[in-house]
């Protein structure tokens, strides 16, 4: 770790801890109106008529009807409407809006309008639906003849569940008419530049005519990836409308009822292993989409990038699938596709291994991948991988093995323990060639007369500590104190499109352009003058290249580690399970600020304990989502895993800023696989299969057990 890693104060830390930092709640001006959706009831219908009671003056109700440009909302396939069509799709689906300077009023008149839909066949289980949205192949290898030489062939099928993002601030977006016909949106949100395109689209105007500003944000977690781009283009088309501000901000209820949660999943692995070694997998990915396309192509691509996970399989079909159903559209949650995989594989690993008598773990390293193995898409790893290292280091904080072979014992109390470890990694920015024919990163580096520098790139803070990273490696690179380096919340009409703060690619993408930019600076440095530095994004020249045809080539550059361990006691009579401890190895490569990061995986590790073991939602028959509070969806505290200890390993990335890789997203990766293990371990060979494994199925796998 270099002196960049040393820790500085975060810097939004005293505005948001005094209150002072304004949030899209904040806006206090009395001539703001308040919008509020109308919800479809129904998962799918078709809409016969909206009765509308006559409105008092200065209320609104707007619809499709109101949308001036097109009625679809550019995200990926741009099949989602800005206001329902002639169908509704999913409960909650925004049919239109009522907006008025009342709040109480609104609610009052949303509640009195009537809908009559007729119902349409209602489609919640993936199994049952006849539309898939994406279908991919990965192939390698020959698995027919794999399969053909196998001493023995596994099958199993694992299910993972909805994870909503309960990011502290809820969504959130305002829309204000300008002079000359200019439209200003800004809100809570990730991805400024998706925004402006939805909204230049749907309001039939050139971008010239809108800007789209990011206020404070109250986490995002990926749920603010796609959602502010809808409900960008439902506010700005009720502010054109009514020629007033509108502000929407959603109740917790509708946020986690109505926004984007992470895809359930349905994921088939058949095996092969010949002399104690998998030499093939062929795997069925199906993951729920919801009811538009939305985000689900490149979370699925993603997801089954990752399907074989860190192991060394030479045949591989990977079959991968979005499927259509009527329930609210699956999005990102951090992670991106691979946290659902990779439990499924870690599972089957281990299941694989306890089947041939041999230790998970032993098993599992046998098969790891190093440094110039291929990928699961034929590219190539082309750094070092740390993980062996990285368990050795756990081992010794933790005593894992030790643990996992006194645990091993018959355990018949009512408190039984076990122990789990789960290996994974998160490859950084967008998969294959998405950054240089897709995103095609700018920055600038201004510098004005007095020698204050101005960064000016379109990503955000969400709470991952950019406003301070960026900063740092510019303030470093100049060889300036930070308080001459200026970061504010972009606006789209003075920073250029440095794309969107997804895939963890803030820091190792857009913070190297920032470096470079910087190093440039530095050395044409003219003191009194003023300058403007510009920096485009040059795809790294050692990749092998990647077509998303044939899903062959370098998925991403290079990939960050964890090696997780999770111990827990399980309550046989209540099925409660206690996390005892809860350790992490991250390589995120060169931490740019300490304290950051460690924070980062920290919140990330939890999020995917929760994931493991107690953020149930589902959605029943009738498409509605039934957890829709935090007395019903429940979300892991400090509380529940007092003890969480993370270690960082580092391995430079020589093409990220001072060797740093992507940290966002990796620590909510990995815990399910160690989760599940230990859950095993404690009950005792059982095999499980599906995640969040709650303290109900506990008690449930011991019943079943008694019976048997
Ligand atoms: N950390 C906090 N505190 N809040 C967030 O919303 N989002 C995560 C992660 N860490 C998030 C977070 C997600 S989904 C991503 S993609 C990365 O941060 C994005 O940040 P980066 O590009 O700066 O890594
Ligand atoms: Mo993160 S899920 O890529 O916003």
């Amino acid at each position: 770790m270099g002196q960049i890693s040393g820790s500085v104060v975060k810097r939004d830390h005293s505005t948001k801890f005094s209150g002072a930092a304004i949030y899209v709640g904040d806006y206090m001006e009395s001539d703001i109106l308040t919008g509020k959706i109308l919800h479809s009831q129904k998962a799918h219908a078709k809409l016969i008529e909206v009765k509308v009671p006559e409105l008092p003056a200065g209320y609104y109700y707007v619809d499709r009807r109101d949308v001036p440009g097109d009625n679809n909302v550019n995200i990926v396939k741009d099949d989602m409407p800005v206001f329902a069509r002639e169908t509704v799709e999913y409960i909650g689906e925004a049919i239109g809006m009522v907006c008025g300077p009342d709040e109480s009023m609104v609610e009052h008149i949303l509640s009195a309008i009537e809908v009559v839909y007729e119902d349409l066949p209602v489609v919640t289980d993936v199994l049952k639906s006849d539309t898939a949205f994406f279908d991919y192949t990965i192939t390698k290898g020959d698995i027919d003849k794999a399969f053909k030489e196998a001493d023995k062939v596994y099958e199993e099928v694992f299910e993972t569940g909805f994870q909503d993002q309960t990011y502290l601030e809820t969504q959130g977006m305002m829309a204000e008419p300008q002079a000359e016909g200019r439209v200003f949106l800004h809100g809570s949100l990730q991805c400024p530049y998706y925004v402006l395109n939805a909204v230049t689209r749907a309001l039939g105007l050139p971008r010239e005519k809108v800007h789209i500003a990011q206020d404070a944000t109250g986490g995002g977690f990926g749920g603010k990836e796609d959602y502010p781009s809808i409900l960008g283009c439902q506010v700005g088309v009720a502010a054109v409308a009514t020629g007033h501000k509108v502000r929407c901000i959603f109740g917790r209820r509708e946020d986690l009822e109505f926004t984007p949660k992470k895809h359930p999943s349905h994921n088939t692995y058949k095996v092969a292993v010949k002399d104690g070694r998998v030499t093939a997998m062929d795997v069925d990915v199906i993951f729920n989409g919801g009811a538009y396309t939305t985000l689900s192509a490149v979370v699925l691509q993603r997801g089954i990038i990752c399907a074989n996970g860190v192991y060394d399989v030479p045949n591989l079909h990977i079959r991968g699938r979005a499927i259509k159903t009527n329930t609210v559209p699956s999005g990102a949650y951090r992670g991106f596709g691979g946290p659902q995989t990779f439990v499924s594989v870690e599972m089957v690993m281990d299941h694989i291994a306890r089947d041939l008598g041999i230790r998970p773990l032993e098993f599992k390293l046998k098969h790891l991948v190093k440094k110039g193995d291929s990928t699961s898409t034929s590219g190539k790893y082309h750094f070092d991988v740390p993980i062996v290292e990285m368990v050795e280091e756990l081992d010794r904080i933790c005593d894992y093995r030790k643990k996992r072979e006194m645990y091993a014992k018959p355990q018949t109390g009512r408190y039984r323990r076990g122990i789990g470890l789960s290996m994974c990694f998160h490859g950084a920015g967008f998969t294959g060639s998405g950054e240089r024919d897709f995103i095609k990163a700018v920055v600038r580096l201004k510098k004005s007369a007095d020698g204050m520098v101005t960064i000016l790139i379109s990503n955000t803070d969400m709470g991952q500590g950019l406003r301070t990273i960026m900063p740092k490696i510019v303030a470093k690179e100049l060889d300036l104190p930070l308080t001459q380096i200026i970061y504010e919340y972009p606006d789209t009409d003075f920073v250029p499109d440095s794309g969107p703060t997804v895939a963890s690619r803030s820091t190792m993408v857009v913070g190297e352009l920032l470096c470079q930019a910087a190093k440039r600076l530095r050395a044409e440095w003219q003191d009194g003058e003023e300058q403007m530095i510009e920096e485009h994004y040059k795809h790294p020249e050692f990749l092998i290249p990647f077509s998303l045809d044939d899903f062959k080539g370098d998925a991403y550059p290079t990939y960050s580690w964890l090696v997780n361990v999770i111990e827990l006691e399980i309550d046989t009579y209540t099925g409660r399970p206690q996390v005892l401890g809860a350790y992490g190895c991250f390589d995120v490569g060169t931490p740019i600020d300490y304290n950051i990061v460690v924070g980062q995986m920290e919140g990330g590790f939890l999020q995917s304990i929760g994931y493991a073991s107690m953020e149930y939602m589902t959605a029943d028959k009738t498409g509605r989502i039934r957890n829709n509070s935090f007395s019903d969806y429940i979300i892991p505290t400090a509380m529940d895993v007092p003890n969480l200890k993370v270690i960082l390993h580092t391995v430079e990335y020589p093409e990220g800023p001072y060797g740093a890789k992507g940290a966002g997203e990796l620590p909510a990766v990995g815990a399910p696989g160690a989760y599940m293990e230990a859950v095993e371990q404690a009950l005792e060979s059982v095999d499980l299969h599906h995640i969040p494994f709650t303290a109900e199925d506990v008690l449930k796998s011991l019943e079943e057990a008694e019976k048997k």
